[in-house]
């Protein structure tokens, strides 16, 4: 039978080049390909085709910053397949964001200044806000939306015989500080990107201690600094274009700048061909790339804690608790 991958945000940046590399892979795949925009999703379905006429190619509708779309999603997929072997959860948002120049300069001149550029730690604030399901749309799209899909999945993912894997895109930017257990949502602070990444490696954490035994493994990856619409957003590609000398001078002292979706999906690439059951759940895989542009994957610990992890799990799973009861009233008053 067919392997199914289903994957989050296949419509630009590092999805798409996923979907590209593990066709190149293994073209016997089916890829499901998980996008808010249809029109987009059946432009990369053909042209996936086209150059892998192999391969089987589908599509399902998901906004996951809107929990309608993610139910009407998952009913779907329970209709199509009996059980999906990879879901990568890769759809993410940076909004609004603002590059700190006081930060930058500051740091141009101090001894983290490797660090700086390879994480962008303090540098980027975004401006967020609430989705119509009344919750902060970074969290919501980068981590919520996906919690909720894959608690829906969890008769396609929990098969103990034979495991299923997901694969979470975070970021180097994850980071601790920037999260709070108290605010889950950050709907204080002013990196809801940061804390959003760093919820993910909570909860894939979480998601191992959880069910594991259940036959569902979970892994987190940063595929690095790539030019992507993402990036477009922080500052415009012409910008990329003039200060690239200079990343390419850095490539050869740090290793994240990966630059092209191709190289940043080299960490999805290789947890695909890994048993989920001999990774270590509390390291994060890193894509990265040589000065002369040769990729490699490594790894590094997480700073986290098992115990905070299980603590936010039981806070997701409360909200949603939650938000379900919300609903039912909506559906229950119309
Ligand atoms: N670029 C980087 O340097 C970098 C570094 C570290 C981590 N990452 C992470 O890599 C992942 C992919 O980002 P990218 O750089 O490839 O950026 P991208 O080209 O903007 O891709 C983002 C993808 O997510 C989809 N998406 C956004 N909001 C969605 C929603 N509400 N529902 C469904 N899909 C949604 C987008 O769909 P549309 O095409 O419809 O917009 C797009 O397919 C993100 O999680 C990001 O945080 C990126």
């Amino acid at each position: 039978m067919r392997k199914v991958v289903l994957i989050t945000g296949a419509s630009s940046g590092v999805g798409l080049a996923l979907c590209r590399r593990l066709l190149e892979e293994d073209d016997a795949l089916h890829l499901c390909l998980a996008c808010r925009n249809m029109s987009k999703a059946e432009a990369v379905r053909t042209s996936l085709l086209a150059s892998h006429p192999a391969a089987e190619v589908s599509i399902v509708q998901v906004d996951v910053s809107s929990l309608l779309s993610v139910f009407q999603a998952t009913k779907e997929l329970k209709q199509r397949f009996q059980r999906l072997d990879y879901v990568y959860l890769n759809a993410g948002i940076m909004p609004n964001p603002q590059l700190n120049i006081k930060a930058l300069f500051r740091g141009l001149f101090s001894r983290n200044v490797i660090h700086m550029f390879s994480t962008a730690e303090g540098l980027l604030t975004q401006n967020d806000k609430l989705t119509p399901d009344g919750l902060q749309e970074v969290f919501e799209t980068n981590v919520f939306g996906h919690f909720i899909l894959i608690q829906e999945l969890e008769s396609l993912l929990c098969h103990s015989e034979s495991p299923s894997q997901l694969i979470w895109t975070s970021s180097r930017n994850a980071k601790k500080s920037n999260f709070s257990l108290e605010d889950v949502q950050h709907s204080k602070g002013q990196e809801p990107y940061s804390s959003s990444k760093y919820a993910i490696d909570l909860l894939s954490v979480a998601l191992n201690r959880n069910f594991n035994q259940q036959g569902l493994y979970s892994s987190v990856v940063c595929p690095g600094t790539m030019l992507t619409s993402l990036t477009y957003g922080i500052l415009p590609p012409f910008v990329w274009m003039l200060i690239m000398p200079i990343i390419w001078l850095l490539r050869f002292f740090a290793n994240a700048f990966t630059l092209t979706p191709h190289n940043g999906t080299e960490a999805l690439v290789w947890l695909f061909h890994q048993k989920p059951e001999s990774l270590n759940p509390l390291v994060k895989y890193l894509s990265a790339t040589t000065g002369f542009g040769s990729n490699y994957v490594t790894s590094k610990k997480m700073d986290l804690d098992e115990d905070t992890a299980e603590k936010f799990y039981q806070k997701l799973l409360k909200l949603e608790k939650q938000i379900r009861v919300t609903i039912q009233k909506t559906n229950n008053q119309n």
